[in-house]
């Protein structure tokens, strides 16, 4: 007997994304149940070749629930996560809203896969934010081959990652351009169509956004509090697929080939690096994709032990929706939850 899942916010962007997966991989699970807000109460949405009635959250009743895969923002994580961990389900949860909490775990499973049993003290796992897992997965590795000290990141975001209205306003900004009307932004601060925005998130005291302060804290409580980072992250007019130029200065030597055999050996990476006009990948190769894909790997010689690099990732899969199944599939492979039908 397999598992009771439910994905709650299943009309969005992350939503759509766990159903598909959830089909593709053939998820243990023996029925899956599709929730969102009460507007979408009766809408359809897939789960292979099935079709599931969307059912609203405010009434729903979890006890029978195994798996909750919660991706419906901060707000509706913090009112609703505690609630369905208390009726006995596990929260992987999508939202920031849980991530920074000490007694509750955040999991890349390539790279801290055993800090998952941590989940047992509140019942949830945090997913982090998009960027951070990609950049996590390649970190990892040359981490532990040579020891990193310092980060310096930037991003370019693509609006997919600011959920389904963020789609639309790029799509309609695009068209309004080529029929000459008027751009009138709404979910982005500025004209993101032709454009770029470096802000993502709001801004904190010190200058940083929250996304940047997201991205650091993340990566410090994934992969290593030592390792220090500066990041800037940009929104650019790309639907699907977060990019980051990334420079790394390490503790111990690394020459650009071990750099490339390590990521290359290493779980959810993949090294696409010619030295040839496209011999690289771009967002738009990546959408649809689960690895992380690492290209134009060089020496920085501006610091001792310097590498550069640029990692791409789909933003929806590795860096939400792929994440949280694969976070499932841990608790499930180490024995760590029994499906409630088959205990009882
Ligand atoms: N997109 C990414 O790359 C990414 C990556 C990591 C994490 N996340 C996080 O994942 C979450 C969802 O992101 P998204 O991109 O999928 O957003 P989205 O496309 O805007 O979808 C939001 C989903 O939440 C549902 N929802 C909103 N309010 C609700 C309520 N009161 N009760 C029940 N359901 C409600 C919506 O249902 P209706 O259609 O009924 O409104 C919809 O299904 C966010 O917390 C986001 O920060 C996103």
């Amino acid at each position: 007997m397999g598992y009771t899942v439910a994905v709650v916010g299943a009309t969005g962007n992350v939503g759509r994304e766990m159903l598909d997966i959830l089909a593709e991989r053939s998820f243990p699970a023996d029925e899956v149940i599709a929730l969102a807000s009460r507007k979408s109460q009766g809408v359809e949405v897939s789960y292979g070749d099935h079709t599931l009635k969307v059912k609203a959250l405010e009434h729903y009743d979890f006890s029978a629930i195994d798996i909750c895969l919660m991706s419906a923002g901060s707000a509706v994580s913090k009112e609703w996560s505690p609630k369905i961990a208390a009726a006995g389900a596990v929260v992987i949860d999508n939202s920031s809203c849980w991530r920074y909490d000490s007694n509750v775990p955040l999991i890349v499973p390539e790279v801290n896969s055993d800090a998952v049993t941590g989940f047992r003290q509140r019942g949830i796992i945090a997913n982090p934010n998009c960027s951070t897992a990609q950049l996590v997965v390649a970190l990892k590795p040359l981490h532990e081959r040579a020891k990193i000290k310092r980060v310096v990141v930037a991003t370019y975001q693509s609006v997919s990652g600011a959920g389904k209205e963020a789609m639309d306003e790029l799509f309609a900004q695009t068209k309004a351009v080529f029929q000459i009307d008027e751009i009138l932004p709404k979910k982005f601060p500025k004209r993101i169509a032709f454009n770029l925005i470096p802000q993502i998130d709001v801004f904190m005291e010190d200058g940083t956004t929250r996304e940047e302060w997201k991205m650091v804290v993340e990566t410090k409580k994934i992969l290593d509090p030592k390792i220090k980072l500066v990041v800037t992250c940009v929104r650019v007019p790309v639907f699907i697929g977060h990019s980051e130029a990334v420079n790394i200065e390490f503790e111990n030597p690394i020459t650009v080939e071990e750099a490339r055999e390590t990521l290359r050996n290493a779980p959810g990476c993949i090294v696409i690096d010619k030295h040839e006009p496209g011999g690289y990948v771009t967002p738009y190769e990546c959408a649809g994709e689960d690895a992380t894909y690492i290209s134009r790997i060089r020496e920085d010689a501006t610091v001792e032990n310097g590498l550069s690099m640029w990692i791409v990732s789909d933003n929806l899969r590795k860096g939400a929706a792929l994440n949280a199944i694969q976070i499932a599939e841990c608790l499930i492979n180490r024995k760590l939850i029994t499906a409630k039908r088959k205990a009882a």
